[in-house]
C-alpha cells in the first residue's frame, strides 16, 4: 500500500479554483486505479504554516532534531519522508509559487532528513518516490519567450528533485486569464492529462 500525500497551495475552495478541479480529478482517478493507497490530504491553508523562525531553525539544525516527531515544524518533514508519492496542486502566483508552498519547503527542507551535504554537493536523501506537479497560469510560461520567467513549476520540480525524487511529472494548465480563451477546454484537456497519469501514477 502506497501512502500518497497531496499537498495543495490555494486559499480557493475545490468549487473556485480551477488548479484543483484538476487536482481532484486526478485524485479521484488514482483512487479509482489504486483503491488500497493511503491519501493523506495537506491543505496548507488550514495548517499552521508560518515563516521559519529562529527558534526554529536552531531546532531543525539541532541533533535532537531525529526525536522530534510531533514538533511544529518537524512533523511535515517527517509526513513527507514517510510518503512514497506527492501530488502538488499549486497556482502561479507572480511567476513563482504561493509563498504558504515555499514556507512548507522550508518544513521539508531539514539537512540529514530530506537531503545532505557531500564533498561533491548537496544530495537528495528520499529514493524511489515519485511525484506530480499540477499547476494552472494565467499567461503562457512553459514556453519561449516567457519560459525563463516560470519559477513556479521549475522550481516546485527542483525541490522535489533536491529531495532526490527523480520522477517529477507536470501537468499545466495554461493561459487561463487569457481574453478569448476557451478555458473550460484547457481545464478539460488537462483534466483528461491527469486522468491518464492518475491510472499509471
Ligand atoms: C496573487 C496572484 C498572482 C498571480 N500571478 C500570476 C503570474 O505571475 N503569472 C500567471 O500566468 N498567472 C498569474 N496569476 C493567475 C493564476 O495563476 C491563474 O489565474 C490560475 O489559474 C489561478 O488558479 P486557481 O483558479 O486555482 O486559483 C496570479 C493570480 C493570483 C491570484
Amino acid at each position: 500500500m502506497a501512502k500518497v500525500l497531496y499537498i495543495k497551495a490555494n486559499p480557493k475552495s475545490n468549487e473556485e479554483s480551477r488548479t484543483f478541479r484538476i487536482s481532484e480529478h486526478f485524485i479521484k482517478e488514482y483512487k479509482k486505479a489504486h483503491p488500497e493507497d493511503e491519501i493523506i490530504e495537506l491543505d496548507l491553508y488550514k495548517e499552521n504554516i508560518h515563516f521559519l523562525s529562529k527558534e526554529e531553525i536552531d531546532t531543525i539544525m539541532s541533533e535532537d532534531k531525529y526525536n522530534l516527531k510531533d514538533h511544529p515544524v518537524l512533523k511535515y518533514t517527517f509526513q513527507f519522508v514517510e510518503a512514497d508519492k506527492y501530488v502538488i496542486a499549486t497556482p502561479m502566483w507572480n511567476l513563482s509559487i504561493p509563498a504558504i508552498l515555499k514556507a512548507y519547503f522550508d518544513y521539508v527542507s531539514v539537512t540529514d532528513i530530506t537531503f545532505k551535504y557531500t564533498e561533491n554537493g548537496a544530495v537528495g536523501l528520499l529514493k524511489n518516490k515519485k511525484a506530480v506537479v499540477i499547476m494552472t497560469t494565467g499567461g503562457e510560461y512553459l514556453t519561449p519567450p516567457f519560459d525563463e520567467w516560470d519559477f513556479a513549476s521549475k522550481y516546485a520540480t527542483s525541490m522535489l528533485k533536491f529531495f532526490g525524487v527523480e520522477d517529477v511529472s507536470l501537468i499545466a494548465a495554461q493561459r487561463l486569464d487569457i481574453i478569448g480563451e476557451d478555458v473550460e477546454k484547457l481545464v478539460s484537456d488537462a483534466m483528461k492529462e491527469a486522468e491518464q497519469l492518475a491510472k499509471q501514477f
